[in-house]
């Protein structure tokens, strides 16, 4: 190692808890880490869903040298015309549903909740923020008000007020849904306890219910967008369901740092007519590098047909990867899980699956389950061998 996980600890605040599973990177390329000891790791997170098309992509890495020869930050808050945010958005507008029209960029999927937060208090003139309970939008101070769990939440208060949960999949509680509220934030499928699909109609009825109260509905893509369940949104997935806003980020950049609420028009021009600099302002929000990198990595899942495969290839792991202590492998496209077995030690898991060369985690608000997030460029053999690695480390125990 380089680097000692100590030395590391001692200058950077953000870090792991587990010493063995902190590896010292050297290099990536496509679904594979090295670290400094030569160690090839197969990574099963894709850095949680941001190397949607694999590391070190060579079409991001070609835009990313193509605009660094031209310039890189210029201007703060949209005074100049960069063509990088242009085209990008010219580009993903027509993949999305008409209504979803304007686009606000800005540095992480934190912000974009943030943005669209805001851009929805200022359209309805309402302060009610509903959000699912279980679920988990970012760490500002804004988007904590978003958690449920006490516990995450008591030392930051007082939280910012107005912020209730209603229950993922409840029809009922789609009743606190009402002319207070200002905005509804979703993921559609969710992720904060492991992967959970949307029961039969209640995105419609979610939708529907927004309609009636002229509550704006915002999707937190910032996991599942980008082709990572098979369709470039899953909300695509369900019919006559889509956002007023959608939240997106990490797979976004293919690596480089970049989010971004896109809206219906009439949502998004609230935060000008507020004031263009208090509504939303982002300095490095729309930076060219990242704008360029989001370009090559969105013309790369549909001109190189990523999504195509994606639900066979979760298929692969949901019916091949048994194990014993192995309860189920659940998910949609390649956005899954694995819930093992409660009398296992997680930390214990972690180190195990790191010891056979593959990268993984477990949920945030779920421990005894594994992310299983590779790149969309697995190949079937790369599948095959992943599998062969976590049965061996379960084997471990
Ligand atoms: C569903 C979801 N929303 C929002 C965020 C926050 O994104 P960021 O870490 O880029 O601020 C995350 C991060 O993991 C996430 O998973």
């Amino acid at each position: 190692m380089i680097t000692s996980v100590n030395d590391f600890r001692e200058l950077v605040a953000q870090v792991g808890e587990i010493d063995e599973i902190m590896i010292d990177v050297e290099k990536a390329e496509g679904i594979y880490v090295w670290d400094t000891s030569g160690k090839r790791y197969m990574d099963m997170l894709s850095g949680i869903c941001v190397g949607n098309i694999g590391h070190r992509n060579p079409k991001v890495i070609d835009a990313v040298k193509e605009q660094l020869d031209k310039y890189m930050h210029v201007m703060v808050y949209g005074e100049f015309v960069q063509s990088p945010q242009y085209k990008y958005m010219k580009r993903l507008k027509e993949l999305l549903p008409e209504s979803l029209s304007q686009i606000f960029y800005v540095n992480s999927g934190s912000e974009a909740i943030e943005g669209a937060m805001k851009a929805a208090k200022l359209f309805t003139g309402r302060s009610e923020i509903l959000s699912c309970r279980g679920a988990y939008h970012g760490s500002t101070t804004g988007a904590v008000a978003l958690l449920s769990q006490e516990e995450f939440t008591r030392k930051f208060r007082p939280l910012m007020p107005d912020c209730n949960k209603i229950e993922y999949n409840n029809f009922e509680d789609l009743e606190r849904i009402t002319e207070r509220t200002a905005c509804l934030i979703v993921e559609p499928i969710a992720i904060g306890q492991g992967v959970r699909l949307p029961e039969n109609g209640w995105l419609q009825a979610v939708r529907k219910k927004c309609d009636e109260m002229g509550v704006v509905l915002i999707f937190d893509e910032i996991q599942t967008g980008f082709g990572r369940t098979g369709k470039l949104f899953a909300f695509e997935h369900f019919e006559d369901v889509y956002p007023d806003i959608l939240c997106i980020a990490k797979g976004m950049g293919g690596g480089m740092p970049i989010g971004a609420f896109v809206g219906r028009n009439d949502i998004m021009q609230s935060l000008n007519n507020h004031h263009p600099l208090i509504g939303h302002a982002s300095t490095f929000g729309g930076h060219p590098i990242g704008c360029v990198a989001a370009l090559a990595t969105l013309n790369c899942i549909i001109d190189d047909k990523l999504m195509e495969g994606v639900e066979e290839k979760g298929n692969r792991f949901r019916q091949e990867l048994s194990h014993p202590l192995i309860k189920q492998v659940r998910g949609k496209g390649l956005f899954n899980c694995i819930d093992f077995d409660e009398r296992l030690d997680w930390q214990e898991v972690l180190k195990a699956c790191f010891a056979e060369g593959l990268i993984t985690g477990t949920h945030l608000f779920n421990t005894h389950s594994l992310s299983l997030k590779p790149a969309l460029i697995i190949t079937d053999e790369q599948i095959e061998e992943s599998i062969v690695r976590f049965k061996k480390a379960f084997d471990r125990f």
